[in-house]
């Protein structure tokens, strides 16, 4: 039906607080029962056919939960992403005031982060710089892409990165030149798509069609295409999306993934799911197809880039 796979993500497992909207929100926010749930749904994940999880050191103990799991499931057909550049600052607390990640793009860290991440191999396929930008300097550092084509060199890892903000397309045309010893250095690229934010589908098919791995973060827009009282100018959209569900008898989610895996067809598109429910429902995306027609519709929603990240910037951490 199409190439594309659904993975999870584990920015929403590995601690108490994220910026997601919170549909559904946990009693207990112990760091055990967030443990024993990461394990649970990680298992189900698998079961249910998932064989590519994305984490971060910043996400919590989403990187840990995944290698204790991993140890006591060593399955060889596991992919396995994770990101360095980010550390985590909220420490488990609630309710933290100050920034939960703090970015520091120095070959430092880098090479503190990746003594950690490596525990992940051989699952581990994927090696990423957390949201890559021009301001940290990182698409120009010459030290720490030598050490990155060093790591691709002894791992076999696919390099890559992923990119927030309007400025993605042009990091992705950047990052896509970056040559190291005569041959491109990434060669996975994870960014932001979804039905109201499609700035980067030109530079992201050219990708695909040049033989990249295009991994999509956020395709539900971090739940704004659900129906929420802070969310109503989007009122148009989620009746859209409401009566597509209906038809194609699955749920709002789905057929965001839907639209996604139809119109871009990537290689991989990430599931955020917090519960088992939640990633059942996510995953009914792989059982129908969009028509033509409803495509073209929804594509219709996407609204300006600026407005877009600017919105982003202000969710708050739940
Ligand atoms: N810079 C980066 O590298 C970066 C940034 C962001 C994300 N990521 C990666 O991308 C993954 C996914 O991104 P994301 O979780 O931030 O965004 P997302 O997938 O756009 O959003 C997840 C949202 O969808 C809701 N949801 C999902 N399934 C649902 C269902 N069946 N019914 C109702 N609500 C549902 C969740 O609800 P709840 O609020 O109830 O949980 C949450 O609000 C992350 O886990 C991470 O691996 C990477």
């Amino acid at each position: 039906m199409s190439n594309t796979k659904i993975g999870l993500g584990l920015a929403a497992i590995g601690r108490p607080e994220y910026i997601n909207l919170r549909h559904e929100t946990d009693i207990d926010k112990s760091e055990a029962f967030y443990r024993e749930k990461a394990f649970n749904i990680l298992s189900f994940a698998y079961d249910q056919g998932i064989r590519h999880f994305d984490t971060a050191p910043s996400y919590g103990k989403g990187e840990e939960f995944l290698q204790q799991w991993y140890l006591k499931n060593p399955y060889q057909d596991l992919s396995l992403s994770t990101k360095w550049g980010y550390t985590y600052m909220a420490n488990w607390e609630l309710g933290y005031a100050k920034p939960h990640e703090i970015k520091e793009h120095s070959l430092h860290k880098l090479k503190e982060q990746w003594s950690v991440s490596r525990n992940l191999l051989p699952a581990l396929k994927t090696y990423q710089i957390h949201s890559a930008t021009f301001e940290s300097g990182v698409l120009e550092n010459a030290e720490v892409h030598q050490e990155l084509h060093r790591i691709k060199k002894t791992t076999g890892l696919k390099i890559g990165l992923s990119a927030s903000g309007v400025q993605q397309n042009e990091i992705l045309e950047y990052a896509s030149k970056i040559m190291i010893h005569g041959e491109p250095l990434f060669e996975s690229f994870q960014v932001t798509y979804n039905v109201l934010e499609m700035s980067t589908h030109d530079i992201l098919k050219k990708l695909i069609n040049a033989g990249k791995s295009i991994i999509i973060k956020e395709a539900l827009a971090n739940g704004r295409i659900f129906k929420h009282k802070d969310y109503g100018h989007y009122a148009n959209l989620v009746r859209f999306l409401e009566s597509l569900a209906v038809r194609y008898g699955v749920s709002i989610d789905a057929i965001g993934l839907r639209f996604v895996m139809d119109i871009l067809e990537p290689a991989l598109v990430l599931s955020g799911a917090s519960t088992q429910r939640q990633l059942a429902e996510n995953l009914r995306a792989q059982y129908f197809k969009l028509d033509l027609q409803d495509q073209l519709h929804l594509k219709q929603f996407a609204v300006d880039s600026e407005f877009y990240w600017n919105e982003r910037k202000n969710l708050k951490w739940h």
